[in-house]
């Protein structure tokens, strides 16, 4: 049995069905409605997403579902974090008005079949070493969105490949909802907060802190013109130095629809619009992040 520990505790709710009867009720009364989709495990980098969702809308719903149709079989399905009741309590004190905790076998009930693909942005990055990926949290997510009819939807900047699926999807789709994009939130050394953080041994931590050193770095060498191909280069080397144990990319992309720059240096142009992105591995345990060139 969960319990939240706040005054004003928030609405759980359970079924599609008092889901949408709860958002059409708003919509009537004439409230917006603001929708942040989770997985749970949440730290800071969610409960700023609720704090965008309150600014934008007069209801937020957060959702907590571990969704298995993004995780391959030799993936961390079975160890994710999951700390309800903690959960429950971060988002009732961040002033979430309900909180929808799907039924598994409502999300994918027996016979589900079907499947979406955005092709073109799922391709490259992320889309190359978990080939799975995207089509599951597009297919998670035009389900969460049809169920939830929100009239915004709230997704962070660290995922950014899938900040882009999704915002195709909803285009190509004509789902009704607005994307709105929340920024990364970072510790004090700069490690992109992320619920796989909690995986890091301590000697793996201070690692992981290095990351955003070398982004940070390459960055400023790309912005003083450097070539592409030789500044990630020069970058993967002084991963490796200080202790990531794998690559799994390292790339300077169009933040609007991902295609590749370089290998010689960026445009003026190019420059207003790349972001550098990165997948590495420490062990097991592998960290993404990214980065606009110019702010
Ligand atoms: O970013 C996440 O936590 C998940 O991929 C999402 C969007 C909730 C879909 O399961």
């Amino acid at each position: 049995m969960v319990t939240i520990n706040n005054d004003s505790a928030p609405i759980l709710t359970h079924s599609i069905e008092h889901l949408r009867q709860q958002v059409q009720q708003w919509h009537r009364e004439g409230h917006k409605v603001a929708f942040v989709p989770t997985m749970g495990a949440l730290h800071f980098g969610h409960l700023s997403l609720v704090e965008l969702a309150r600014q934008k809308a007069d209801k937020t719903i957060a959702s907590i579902f571990v969704n298995p149709a993004q995780f391959a079989p030799h993936e961390d399905l079975a160890t994710y974090p999951r700390q309800e009741e903690d959960d429950l309590n971060k988002l009732a004190g961040a002033g979430c008005d309900s909180i929808y905790l799907p039924n598994s076998n409502e999300m994918y009930p027996g016979g589900f079949s079907t499947s979406i693909n955005v092709d073109d942005l799922s391709s490259n990055l992320c889309g190359i070493s978990r080939p799975h990926f995207f089509s599951g949290v597009a297919t998670v997510v035009c389900k969460l969105l049809n169920q939830c009819t929100p009239d915004f939807a709230i997704f962070g900047e660290k995922d950014y490949q899938q900040l882009l699926v999704i915002m195709r999807m909803v285009r190509d789709l004509d789902i009704p909802v607005e994307i709105v994009s929340g920024a990364i939130v970072r510790e004090s050394d700069g490690l992109a907060m992320s619920s796989r953080n909690a995986y890091l041994s301590d000697a793996n931590r201070k690692i992981a802190g290095q990351l955003n050193t070398s982004l940070q770095s390459a960055i400023s060498i790309l912005c003083q013109g450097a070539a592409v191909k030789r500044t990630l280069h020069d970058t993967t080397q002084s991963l490796r130095d200080v202790g990531f144990d794998e690559l799994d990319y390292l790339e300077i992309r169009s933040g609007t629809d991902l295609s590749l720059y370089g290998p010689g240096a960026l445009s003026t142009r190019q420059l207003q619009d790349a972001r550098i992105f990165a997948a590495v591995l420490i062990g097991k345990i592998r960290l993404i992040d990214n980065m606009k060139l110019k702010p």
